[in-house]
Order: structure tokens, then C-alpha cells, then sequence
């Protein structure tokens, strides 16, 4: 299994991995030993397709020399190129085997078998009536046992339209899981050690799964159950729209201590005239408000997003306002982008495009003033004693490494049995992309 791309993507990874196991297959670390190869592609970067032709390239060569040795190979592209490109794939790179899209990943199992039959290729792109929630099995603890974090899907696609996005073309319509399902998942998870769960979704706030009750819960009531699960100590959720970020999800920053004061609330512009011509259904003052809001309700709540400098028709002045919103806000964390042509989007067509040397020029300069942000934020937890979760061992002997309640990793000195516990830790020191610190005793109360 390759996989590239989102966190939905090592997700989806998880359960193709699942809905294989019964007919025998397991996961190797080395293609050469495969004798099903699934490449998880992702199209939202650039130039998606051609990354996956090259690869594929490299998979050809694997396979020819393990036919050489009388070995059969079965490759699979899957994810979002496979949705996008569909039968592009099959005509540029015939001796791939399966295309499916992400929406058809239960329907693997038949595929190979298909595939094994006909000796010709299968493609599955479609976007079935029935969701495909309703048909993976539920996974069995194996993708996450010895884990003490693991994410969980409860959301998949998105309605939102945004002007320069294929999420919506490639991941299909909004879809939630049903809220007993991803109950009961947690709580398996829950058994094998997990103690914080991320939920997942490419509009995780836009949840409203099935509750048992037969009514539509949000993600706030989800969270409110799932807080309920003892032994599940975190929860955090991603990426969230700031148009779907509605008031009980606010409250419950408040009233969750599980829930974690840190959330992925992509803005991708500070320009009212951009975030129109995005399609993002607000302005930069209701972004500004709705964190205010948020932080009212939990103050130690950091952010991060996405940003895209060079959208279409952005001027000087609108990336000012960005710039702006960046310094008003501060965040914690970000990933930023130049603005990418991809086709079919109605931003691929727009006049204005701008000068790749001023998008270029407009990255580094929103990227110089985030990165001084994440330093700043980092450097002011040094000093403050927080609640680290640990997950595993630090690189170097006799170190422990672990995850604070905004997410940065904390190495201590330390031994195997924090695994899976939480301790308050001392930080002591700012790194490049984590902190040190020490273990600090529990007090005894007298
Ligand atoms: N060009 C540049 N960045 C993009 N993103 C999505 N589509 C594009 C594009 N065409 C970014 C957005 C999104 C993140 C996952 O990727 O910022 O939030
Ligand atoms: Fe893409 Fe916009 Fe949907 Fe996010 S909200 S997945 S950027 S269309």
C-alpha cells in the first residue's frame, strides 16, 4: 500500500488494508514481495497526475521482473487521481489492473476477483447511491492496536463548491457515518489502547450522522457521546469550515475538557473580495469573530489553517488583508500554498490569474510571518507545565516523546510504561518543530 495525501487518505489506506485481510492479503513495507500493489493517490497538489503516471512507471518496472519469476502482481490506483483521471489511467498505463474511486473501496474484494478473471482491467469510479459507510465493515482493531492515537473518518466529501478545490468532484457529496457505528468503532479502538481520537472529515463540522434516537446529531452532540467513553482522554476533529462551526460546537470547547484546545479552521484568504471569489461563504471579520467567540469560550485555544496566496484576481492590496488577518489572529500552525490551476474548477478558468514570481514572492512573505508565529507560539508554552500524552519512544536511548494539548511533540527522559498515559511535563525548552521538557511529580495531597 502506497499512500499519499491527506490524513483521509492514510484513513482509507487503513480500511482497503481491512477489506483485503480476509482473502489473504496483509501489509509489506516492500513492493518487490507484493503481490497486490494499491497506490492511494491524491489530486489536490499539483501536477497530481503526472507524480502518479511517473510512479506507475516505477510499479511497471516491478512488475514485469516479478513476472519474469513467474509472480503475479496486481496494481491498483485508488483515492482521488483514480476519480479524477478514471479511464485516462487505463489508456496511458495499461498494465494497471483496478481504478477505483474513494467512494467504491467495498467494492475492492469483487474487483480483485474481477480482475483475477477476466485477466483484463476494472474500473470503479462511480459514486454508488448507497454510501459507502454503510458497507466497509467496521475495522477490527489490528489497523490500531498499540496505538495510543488513531484517527477515525465520520464525515467524507464536501458540497462547499470552493472555486479552486476538486474535493468536491473527486470525493463526491457531503456523507456522515451513522452515529453508532462511529461509537462503536471508538470504543474498539478505545479496548486496544487508543486515548485520543481524531475524527476525520474533509467538512468534519458539517457532521450529521444518524443517532440512534433516528434523529440527526451534530458534531458537538457526537462529541458530548464520545467524551462519555471511558479511557478516551482526547478528542480533536479535522478540517473544519467556519461556515459549519455552529454554536453547540463552539459551547462544547467549553464545557469538553476533552476536547482539545487546538483546531484546524482552514480561512485561505483575508480579502473579502477573494473569499468571494472562493466561494467561501464569509467574510474576514466573521472569521475574526468566530475565533473570538471560540477563544471566549476555551482561552488557551490555538488555531491553525490554510492559506492560498495568488487566487485569481488577487491583488497587492488583497493579500495586505491576509497578511493582516494572519497578524490579528496568530496561528499556532499553518500550510500555505500558491494558488494551483485545477481543471474543471471554475477558478481553472478565471481571468486575472496572477504572475507565478508574484505568487512566489507573496508565499515566502506569508510564510516568513507564520513561521515567526509558530516559533512565538512554541516559545510560550516554555515554562508552562501541560498535560503530555505519550505515544512512544524519542530517537534518542531513554527518551519518550509525546503530544501536548496543541499538538507539538514533547520529548522527556523517560521509560516504556508512560506509553499510553498522561503526566504533567514541565516544558523546558523550545526545538526546531517540538519541546523538551521534564516529568513533574504528582503532587500527593496530604
Ligand atoms: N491551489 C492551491 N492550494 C489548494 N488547496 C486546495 N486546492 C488548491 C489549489 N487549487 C489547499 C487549500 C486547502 C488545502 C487542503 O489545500 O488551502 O485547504
Ligand atoms: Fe475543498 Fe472548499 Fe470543500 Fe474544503 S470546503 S474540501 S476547500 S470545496
Amino acid at each position: 500500500m502506497i499512500t499519499w495525501g491527506c490524513q483521509m487518505n492514510v484513513y482509507d489506506s487503513a480500511r482497503m488494508t481491512d477489506v483485503l485481510r480476509p482473502l489473504g492479503y496483509a501489509p509489506v513495507d516492500d513492493p518487490t514481495q507484493a503481490d497486490m500493489i494499491i497506490l492511494n493517490t491524491c489530486h489536490i497538489r499539483d501536477r497530481a497526475a503526472e507524480k502518479v503516471f511517473s510512479e506507475l512507471g516505477r510499479l511497471r518496472l516491478i512488475k514485469e521482473e516479478r513476472s519474469t519469476e513467474g509472480r503475479k502482481t496486481v496494481l491498483a490506483v485508488a483515492g482521488c487521481v483514480a476519480q479524477a483521471e478514471g479511464e485516462q489511467i487505463l489508456k496511458r498505463a495499461p498494465f494497471v489492473d483496478i481504478v477505483l474511486g474513494p467512494q467504491t473501496y467495498h467494492r475492492l474484494p469483487e474487483m480483485v476477483a474481477k480482475a483475477a478473471r477476466a485477466g483484463g482491467s476494472v474500473i470503479d469510479t462511480d459514486f454508488p447511491a448507497e454510501q459507502k459507510f454503510d458497507f466497509l465493515p467496521d475495522s477490527e482493531g489490528p489497523q490500531t492496536a498499540g496505538n495510543v492515537t488513531a484517527f477515525l473518518t465520520v464525515q467524507e466529501g464536501c458540497d462547499k463548491f470552493c472555486s479552486f478545490c476538486v474535493v468536491p468532484y473527486t470525493r463526491g457529496a457531503e456523507a456522515s457515518r451513522p452515529v453508532a457505528s462511529v461509537l462503536a468503532e471508538a470504543r474498539r479502538m478505545v479496548a486496544s489502547g487508543v486515548r485520543e481520537l481524531t475524527l476525520l472529515g474533509q467538512n468534519v463540522n458539517a457532521y450529521h450522522g444518524e443517532g440512534p434516537d433516528g434523529g440527526t446529531w451534530s458534531l458537538a452532540r457526537l462529541a458530548y457521546a464520545l467524551a462519555d467513553i471511558p479511557g478516551l482522554e482526547r478528542i480533536r476533529y479535522m478540517t473544519s469550515h467556519p461556515r459549519d462551526m455552529g454554536d453547540d460546537l463552539i459551547a462544547a470547547h467549553r464545557d469538553l475538557p476533552a476536547l482539545m484546545p487546538f483546531l484546524h479552521l482552514p480561512v485561505q484568504s483575508g480579502s473579502d473580495n477573494i473569499l468571494r471569489a472562493m466561494n467561501r461563504g464569509h467574510t474576514a471579520d466573521e472569521y475574526r469573530r468566530l475565533v473570538d467567540r471560540l477563544r471566549a469560550m476555551r482561552p488557551d485555544l490555538a488555531l491553525s489553517s490554510d492559506f492560498i496566496v495568488g487566487h485569481p484576481g488577487e491583488t497587492d492590496a488583497d493579500f495586505e488583508e491576509t497578511m493582516r488577518l494572519i497578524r490579528d489572529v496568530g496561528f499556532a500552525l499553518a500550510y500555505s500554498f500558491k494558488y494551483s490551476i485545477r481543471p474543471g474548477t471554475p477558478a481553472a478558468g478565471a481571468p486575472l490569474q496572477v504572475a507565478e514570481n508574484v505568487k512566489d514572492e507573496r508565499l515566502q512573505a506569508l510564510q516568513a510571518l507564520l513561521r515567526e508565529q509558530q516559533d512565538a507560539f512554541n516559545q510560550s508554552v516554555v515554562s508552562l507545565t501541560a498535560p503530555v500524552l505519550f505515544t512512544g519512544r524519542g530517537r534518542k536511548p531513554g527518551q519518550m516523546v509525546g503530544r501536548s494539548p496543541w499538538l507539538q511533540p514533547v520529548h522527556v527522559n523517560g521509560s516504556d510504561d508512560l506509553v499510553g498515559t498522561i503526566h504533567p511535563v514541565l516544558i523546558t525548552e523550545r526545538l526546531s518543530n517540538s519541546l523538551a521538557g521534564n516529568l513533574v511529580k504528582e503532587c500527593v495531597p496530604a
